[in-house]
């Protein structure tokens, strides 16, 4: 029986800054951000977005035709959660009308979350294989201004559903595993911005990546040369680069070309929305299916994901034959296209003040042009809402013109 991913789907958020834009206004020289860390944009949610408005994005096209009662798990996978309690996935469940025979829970282990969803999807799958399973990955990646990581924000989300017809990828079984005690990256409960140590987050993504791969080999896994593809967690996208020259060194078995090419358009999505913590290595794999030329059915495609603190794992799938049936390439595309260009005062205004952490009652104008919004905060609850879609607005840069949004909504109070 092959197990795996049938469909998958991303969604990304309202606006977009040019990485030029915040080189210009911090006084850096843009060449660091485009080459020196492969960035060129970063997504950048409305305030009326967060990680439930994304998440119900990506999964709506991934629901459409399918026996809505087979899905009787809903994994969520975050590192920027919205509740201490509630998972973020039961908003989502509510949002998307999903069957109430149905568990629903939320994962965290900073940017590995979601291959841990996806696996234990698999397992599930494996035991009831009539039934389905929604795993989504969504993030806001967000760190202080002036800070190292700030050119490494971003934020989106992927749903994938998880069955025994992988008609996009069958998951193989073998994985190699690293879990190590480190202080790489972290993000206390205080704090709406995480930490990190930027170049020692560097070298345990890298010692992290061997020891992942030397299991990955013990275990009975494939050899390098045996790969067609490998998609990265993709922090900023020149990480990805050093990582495979570095496991291609490390095993002995690829000249630094052959590793770029297996790496080849894992990264054009990801250059333009930036860090997306655990949705980050499934959207490279959607930039790979959608961006390669050659058919990949039949490709071995290996993933390595990384989540700091830090556990890693390294595994393959194989595209299945048929399966650029299944993409959704020009919506896909939309989702980067249609971001709205904010200038650098209103991304600071959205930085310095994400809605709803300091408590206190308060309704959220509509900016996101999206089919979902959280529309207020009352009574410490987050209120959502289903849009009523228009086309979006024909000035891409006039933030904080007329609402993008009919406010004629089917208001969801959950
Ligand atoms: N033109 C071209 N290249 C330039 C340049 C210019 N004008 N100016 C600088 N560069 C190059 C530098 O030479 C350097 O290249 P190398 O890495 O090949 O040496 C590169 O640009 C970056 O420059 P710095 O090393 O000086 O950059 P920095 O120290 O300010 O920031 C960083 C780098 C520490 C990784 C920072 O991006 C950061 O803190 N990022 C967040 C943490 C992170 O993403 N870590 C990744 C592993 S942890 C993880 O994966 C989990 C997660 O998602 C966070």
């Amino acid at each position: 029986m092959q197990l795996g991913i049938e469909n998958i789907s991303f969604a990304t958020s309202e606006y977009v800054l040019p990485l030029a834009t915040l080189a210009e206004a911090t006084g850096v020289e843009v060449g660091k951000f485009h080459v020196g860390i492969g960035q060129e944009l970063m997504s950048v949610p409305a305030a009326d977005e967060d990680i439930v408005t994304m998440a119900a994005t990506a999964a709506q096209p991934v629901l459409e035709g399918q026996d809505l009662s087979a899905i009787r798990t809903v994994l969520f996978a975050t590192e920027s959660g919205i509740d201490q309690s509630k998972a973020a996935g039961v908003y989502v469940h509510h949002l998307l009308g999903l069957d109430s025979r149905c568990r629903v829970i939320e994962l965290k282990q900073a940017c590995y979350s979601a291959t841990a969803a996806l696996q234990m999807a698999v397992a599930l799958v494996a035991r009831r294989p009539e039934q389905k399973v929604l795993v989504i990955a969504s993030d806001v990646a967000r760190y202080d201004r002036d800070s190292s990581g700030e050119p490494t924000q971003g934020a989106g989300a992927v749903a994938m559903l998880v069955s025994a017809n992988p008609a996009v990828l069958a998951i193989e079984p073998v994985s190699g595993l690293h879990t190590a005690d480190v202080m790489d990256f972290w993000r206390p409960n205080y704090r709406s911005t995480a930490l990190v140590d930027g170049k020692y987050s560097v070298s345990v993504y890298m010692e992290a990546l061997r020891a992942a791969w030397d299991d990955y080999r013990e275990q009975g896994g494939h050899e390098l040369a045996s790969f067609d593809r490998f998609c990265y967690h993709q922090p900023f996208t020149r990480l990805a680069v050093k990582a495979h020259r570095t496991l291609a060194k490390h095993s002995g078995e690829l000249s630094n070309d052959a590793a770029d090419a297996q790496i080849a358009n894992t990264l054009d999505y990801n250059r333009q929305i930036g860090n997306t913590y655990t949705a980050s290595v499934y959207i490279g794999l959607l930039s790979l299916l959608e961006n390669a030329a050659d058919d990949l059915s039949g490709a071995r495609v290996g993933f390595f994901s990384y989540g700091s603190g830090s556990v890693a794992e390294l595994f393959a799938g194989v595209v299945q034959p048929g399966y650029r049936e299944m993409l959704r390439t020009s919506r896909h595309r939309e989702q980067i296209q249609r971001r709205r260009e904010i200038d650098h005062s209103t991304y600071v205004r959205l930085h310095d003040h994400p809605e709803g952490l300091v408590g206190g009652d308060h309704d959220i104008a509509p900016e996101t042009t999206g089919p979902f919004r959280l529309a207020a905060i009352r009574d410490h609850k987050r209120i959502y809402e289903t849009v009523a879609q228009v086309s979006a607005p024909a000035d891409a840069s006039a933030v904080g013109a007329s609402p993008a949004v009919s406010t004629d909504t089917a208001t969801t109070a959950l």
